[in-house]
């Protein structure tokens, strides 16, 4: 991951590579993320004969090759051109779920025919219920049918990176910005064919126009902070499976018991939003104790390994959101494969290490130091 990561870092303009690799504050939560997943250990096992690790898994009723997917990345056709139909591409290609951000430079409707049977879409909550029932139906007839609300930005974060990287408020294609573009030849030419990004969902519901990604774009404008009656509320206009994402507190995963809620995403958004958090790997055994509900887990994913470890702690499935856009912008789409075969080919040669036969061994396997 950290060479696709470095060959990322220079194909892409510093100020979109700041957007995509900073977290909050002094970015402890963002280490705290990975080192908590690094002390998370599996005992070897020795003289348990041929092992072909099997990583299939069924979530919400559908079955999957790994416990893997893409999570939803706003703007994520700045990061790369063509971006949000390129990973669609890829996830249904591999039979995994892409979330399909509310602030993606691409509508539902461009990007669903490319999702094939793998679209979830990711709500970032509107305020006025007309236009969420509106923004529902076109999800739904675009062919997403996974609905992910995330309830982890009560308000807007400041990423110090971020905003040294260039990017003004409100956000402005300046000549610093043009200038850092013209050394990323490759990136330039992709934007320049694929015309700028824009947050186009949200632009068809205001007058407004926004190019990049700032602390106060007009997402920000349309969405409401929500509460558990909003939760009840977009649980009674969507039909289908209902996520909610970012959830850390054991308390408000035991809440979501009796909702309605069919899944929920365990995640600190890799560290971007409160630099106080717990790791999310921290705090997901005590969240598998506290709900009966399928657990989703996000936050540090670099690794087949990382994704064994939150199995192990007691996630269904797993998504990962920077790690896809690092192999994006090195490779293109063959970045995507790639990777995808460095974890599955890590996680078989790691459950082999560990007598492992499939996912729900993995907790057995846990090495637990006294
Ligand atoms: C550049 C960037 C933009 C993001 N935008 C969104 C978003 O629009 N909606 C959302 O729910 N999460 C968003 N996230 C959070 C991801 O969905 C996910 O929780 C996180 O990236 C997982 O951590 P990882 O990047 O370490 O895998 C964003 C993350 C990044 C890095």
């Amino acid at each position: 991951m950290e060479d696709l990561r470095r060959a990322a870092k220079r194909r892409i303009p510093h100020f979109v590579w700041e957007y995509l690799d900073s977290a909050t504050g002094s970015e402890a939560t963002q280490r705290r993320n990975r080192q908590m997943l690094d002390r998370i250990l599996f005992r070897p096992a020795v003289l348990k004969g041929a092992i072909k690790p099997d990583l299939s898994t069924r979530f919400l009723g559908r079955t999957y090759p790994l416990p893997l997917g893409i999570a939803p990345v706003g703007m994520s056709g700045l990061i790369w051109p063509r971006a949000e139909a390129l990973l669609a591409d890829h996830a249904a290609a591999a039979g995994l779920p892409y979330g399909l951000s509310t602030v993606a430079s691409r509508t539902p409707e461009e990007i669903g025919p490319h999702c094939g049977d793998q679209g979830w879409f990711q709500l970032y909550p509107p305020g006025d219920p007309e236009m969420r029932r509106d923004m529902l139906a076109r999800v739904r007839r675009a062919g997403f049918h996974t609905l992910v609300i995330t309830v982890d930005i009560p308000a807007p974060s400041r990423r110090e990176r971020q905003l040294k990287g260039g990017l003004t408020q409100p956000a402005r294609l300046t000549p610093r910005l043009v200038a850092q573009s013209m050394l990323c030849p490759r990136w330039s030419l992709g934007m320049l064919r694929a015309g700028l990004p824009r947050l186009k969902f949200i632009e068809s519901y205001t007058n407004q126009r926004d190019v990049l990604p700032s602390n106060a774009h007009i997402g920000y404008q349309l969405r409401v902070a929500p509460d558990w009656d909003y939760l009840a509320a977009l649980r009674d206009d969507w039909q289908g499976p209902l996520i909610v994402k970012g959830i850390l507190d054991p308390a408000d995963a035991a809440r979501m018991d009796g909702l309605g809620i069919d899944a929920v995403w365990v995640s600190n958004h890799a560290g971007r939003l409160f630099d106080a958090a717990p790791a999310a790997i921290e705090v997901l055994p005590e969240i598998r104790g506290a709900t009966k509900l399928p657990l989703i887990f996000d936050s540090g994913i670099e690794a087949g390994l990382d994704v064994m470890r939150a199995i192990a702690l007691g996630a269904d499935f797993t998504m990962m959101g920077r790690g896809w856009h690092y192999a994006l912008a090195a490779f293109g789409r063959d970045g995507l494969t790639h990777l995808q075969e460095m974890i599955s080919a890590e996680m078989t040669a790691s459950m082999a290490q560990i007598g492992a036969h499939r996912l729900g061994d993995l907790k057995g396997a846990l090495y637990r130091a006294e």
